[in-house]
């Protein structure tokens, strides 16, 4: 792990040492980094090197083989994705996926009463003013493009005001105006909620001006850690990013 990862004083959320294999096959090894409130801290690795499987222990979903994870100083490690989520851990998913049928305002009001305490309309509609999305209580989730259904799901996690957001590729599926627009709304989050945003993103060029500092994973190790501008520049990881997306 590098000096950047290592700041004084426990970090707002962290994991070390995480190991994790499904059967025999080892796709995690001994990854530990830790992030601040306010900040982004970019995720990347070419297809298959194991973001999603450390969201989902991170996250509570997936329990590691090897090693822990705290919120601060407090061990979350053994604790469920329910429980994570009332300490302030919030996760997006890869696939934006929504509740088709429903309401905008009876999803907002399932999130709103997912769990005590139960929150008011004026909390989800200040959630929803947050990432920009227009308060249509009425219209269907299903009608809902991409870039809002995105916003949906982000704002039924920030009613809560998490401190952590893991956010599993937000930018798939947008094209340029909508990730531009992703990309002011986690730049907000972070700088003005004061939230610790983790980030897998396969664009470079949208880490290198969003993120403060970024992580590479590569066959389940952390390869780098550091300034994008720097990261992106190491020969081990062009080798490992580049070629394989080349391919
Ligand atoms: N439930 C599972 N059972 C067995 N193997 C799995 C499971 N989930 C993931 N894997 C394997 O673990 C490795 C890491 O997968 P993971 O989805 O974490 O990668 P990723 O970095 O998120 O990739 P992508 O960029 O494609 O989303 C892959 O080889 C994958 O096939
Ligand atoms: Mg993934």
């Amino acid at each position: 792990m590098s000096a950047a990862s290592l700041k004084p004083g426990p970090a707002l959320f962290s994991c070390r040492a995480i190991g994790h294999a499904f059967g025999s096959r080892e796709v995690l090894k001994n990854i530990s980094l830790a992030a601040q409130a306010g900040e982004v801290l970019g995720v990347v690795g070419p297809n298959g090197a194991g973001k999603t499987t450390l969201f989902e222990i991170l996250s509570g979903r997936l329990r590691p083989s090897r090693g822990q994870v705290f919120l601060g100083e407090t061990e979350l490690t053994r604790l469920p994705l329910h429980a994570r989520a009332r300490l302030g851990i919030g996760r997006t998913y890869q696939s934006p996926v929504v509740p088709e049928h429903l309401s905008l305002g009876e999803v907002f009001r399932a999130a709103r009463q997912a769990y005590r305490p139960f929150l008011s309309a004026h909390d989800a509609e200040w959630a929803a003013h947050q990432v920009g999305l227009a308060w249509r209580p009425a219209a269907l989730a299903g009608s809902l493009g991409a870039l809002d259904r995105r916003r949906l799901l982000l704002a039924c996690l920030l009613m809560r005001k998490p401190k952590v957001l893991l956010m599993d590729e937000p930018a798939a599926g947008l094209i340029n105006a909508e990730i531009d627009a992703i990309d002011g709304i986690l730049r907000y989050v972070a700088q003005e909620l004061q939230v610790a945003v983790l980030l897998v993103e396969h664009r470079l060029e949208l880490l290198a001006a969003l993120a403060g500092r970024v992580v590479v994973l590569d066959g389940g190790e952390l390869i780098a850690d550091g300034l994008p501008e720097q990261v992106f520049q190491e020969p081990r990881v062009r080798a490992a990013y580049f070629e394989a997306e080349a391919a």
